[in-house]
């Protein structure tokens, strides 16, 4: 069985672990300490026991999926992995760090991928310990639920680390795209401006926040409303993604709403702060204005 190393225990680290065992890889999670890798899984055993009392899974599946994944406090066990994902915080320099690490341990065919969601993929490869075996692998939250792979290749990913990427995600059984090194790749390209215009309306005072979520929702045919979708993903991540594309691009139509760069000087980040378009800290959310 191949070993696949996940960096970052958070919640795309986690569900990438998770995806991966249900795949049949056996899974290296690490984050800073053994204690935040091991809420990770904590947190993936928290999931699947849900899926068990649904009846999705069975609970020797459960226990078997769970067996597959081992908690770590460093990527020193990471020497065998044929494959390791990085999902960390998406800051550069944190990133660039744990290439430095990672690069100390990988074997020399092993693969090195990076689930940013916004930094340029060539750029990051030079950090990596070889940019021929650097790519990155884009996630969509929540990872077990959604089918999608961005794949995005730097200047010189080579096309064995595209097959690798491209093996693994079939065994996942999600579906690829391949996306070129551009700012916000394919969905965050699109999703983005969508989500920045949400704010802007709101700010303009078009309609309050459940009709401009209800409008979405219904008008579109979305799963979620877009203020709800961006205090889902995280409104500090939203406008990170937001400036990217706008500095990437230089393109003024990419300028993050001030309603939303607002919100995220107050601490309002969404759900992960209890606080965002909703108050989360009741049983159902409640709109903030
Ligand atoms: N982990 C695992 N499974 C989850 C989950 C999670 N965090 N959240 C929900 N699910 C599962 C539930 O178990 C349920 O499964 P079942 O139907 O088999 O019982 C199913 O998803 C539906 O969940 P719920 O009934 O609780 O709630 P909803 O019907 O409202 O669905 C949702 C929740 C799947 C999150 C749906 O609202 C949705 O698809 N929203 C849009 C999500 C989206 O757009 N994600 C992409 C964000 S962009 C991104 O990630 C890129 C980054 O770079 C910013």
């Amino acid at each position: 069985m191949q070993s696949v190393g996940v960096i970052g225990a958070g919640q795309m680290g986690a569900g990438i672990a998770q995806v991966s065992a249900a795949a049949g890889y056996r899974v290296i999670l690490s984050d800073v300490d053994q204690a935040r890798a091991g809420a990770g899984k904590a947190g993936i055993a928290k999931r699947l026991a849900r899926d068990v009392e649904k009846g999705k899974i069975d609970a020797d599946a459960r226990d078997s999926l769970l067996g597959r994944i081992e908690a770590v406090g460093d990527v020193a066990a990471m020497a065998d992995c044929a494959l390791v994902i990085e999902a960390a915080t998406e800051r550069e320099a944190i990133k660039r760090q744990i290439f430095e690490r990672v690069g100390k341990v990988l074997g020399s065919d092993a693969v090195l991928a990076s689930n940013t969601s916004s930094i340029p993929i060539t750029r990051l490869a030079q950090a990596a310990p070889d940019a021929s075996r650097f790519i990155g692998v884009h996630f969509f939250n929540p990872v077990p639920v959604m089918g999608l792979i961005e794949i995005i290749r730097g200047l010189a990913t080579s096309d064995e680390t595209v097959a690798t990427i491209e093996t693994y995600a079939q065994q996942l059984g999600k579906q690829v795209v391949r996306a070129n090194d551009a700012p916000g790749f394919i969905v965050n390209r699109v999703l983005m401006p969508m989500l920045n215009e949400a704010c802007f309306a709101l700010g303009e005072g078009v309609a309050t926040i459940p009709d401009i979520d209800l409008a979405c929702q219904l008008g579109l045919n979305h799963p979620m409303g877009p203020l709800t979708l961006a205090d889902f993903i995280g409104l500090d991540t939203c406008l990170e993604i937001t400036r990217v594309l706008f500095e990437g691009t230089g393109d003024p139509k990419f300028r993050p709403a001030p309603l939303l760069i607002k919100y995220v000087e107050a601490g309002w980040y969404g759900r992960k702060s209890g606080r965002g378009f909703y108050d989360y800290s009741g049983d159902t959310p409640v709109p903030t204005r």
